[in-house]
């Protein structure tokens, strides 16, 4: 068994023992209590109660329209699969943006109702009052930088991010920033590999890449996309462990047959 599997908790100490150790770190997304057990035992180091559940559990094309109570329903659900993690919830859209006294109050209510152990807030500058705030209360935040899809509106679409060097200036700005106010890892999403690659050189704290190449200090994927549960949705980044989409339709295909032609159940199968 390696080194990082013996670790009983994961804390946000760890994952900065982790880059101090040049062990990479394991990210993934859950969203419920089923799902989170079997991550959880197959050693992941953390899991992310992403808000793109609005995309993949609730069938919403963006992040934004999922609410605080669901989000703290889907991290309740995950927390209670989960003994070695570190839970990671996102504040939502519309929790923390523009007013740290709501940010701080939402944060409260994950850690409290879910029993989560950290936040992810997405932004950089701009957010600083919230993520101080949080952090004045001893919640953790993790921070988002890069392509952030609670801005798509602003962005107009989901390519890849600070290609030009104005906005990769400013992402490095923002990720020491973050660093500076206290936040304890920082997910760079969908950027260009050598910016992330300098990015983690620049920080102490690790990053987690998704689309930003293997210089980070971790990655992080959606798990629906990395099983191949999702199926239309297939960016370069992307690696596919499993096609789960067709598995699961060949199963229930075939269960449809089985009782239908009255092969299942069998004798073995009833009292
Ligand atoms: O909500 C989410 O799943 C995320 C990951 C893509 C990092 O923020």
């Amino acid at each position: 068994m390696s080194v990082h599997k013996e670790i009983k908790r994961i804390t946000t100490h760890t994952l900065q023992d982790f880059k101090k150790a040049r062990i990479k770190i394991s990210m993934l997304t859950s969203y419920d209590f089923s799902m989170a057990r079997i991550i959880d035992s197959a050693g992941i180091d953390v899991i992310l109660v992403g808000d793109s559940a609005s995309n993949v559990m609730a069938g919403h094309e963006t992040t934004l329209p999922i609410t605080l109570d669901q989000m703290i329903y889907h991290a309740s659900a995950v927390v209670r699969g989960v003994t070695r993690a570190l839970v990671v919830v996102d504040l939502p859209f519309g929790y923390y943006q523009g007013n740290s006294r709501l940010a701080l109050e939402s944060a409260i209510r994950i850690m409290k109702e879910a029993g989560a152990h950290a936040v992810k807030l997405e932004g950089g500058g701009e957010i600083r009052e919230s993520v101080e705030r949080i952090l004045t209360a001893g919640i953790p935040v993790m921070g988002h930088l890069g392509l952030t899809p609670q801005s798509i509106y602003k962005f107009g679409t989901y390519t890849v991010r600070a290609k030009e060097e104005l906005e990769a200036k400013k992402l490095i700005e923002d990720a020491l920033l973050l660093q500076k106010s206290g936040c304890f890892a920082i997910v760079l999403e969908k950027i260009p590999a050598k910016l992330a690659t300098t990015v983690s050189k620049k920080l102490l704290i690790p990053t987690i890449g998704i689309g930003a190449g293997g210089g980070t200090d971790g990655q992080v994927l959606v798990s629906h996309d990395m099983l191949g549960i999702t199926k239309e949705f297939k960016p370069r980044f992307l690696r596919r462990y499993l096609n789960l989409y067709d598995e699961i339709e060949n199963a229930v295909k075939q269960y449809v047959d089985d009782v239908k032609s009255k092969n299942f159940p069998n004798k073995e199968e009833q009292y």
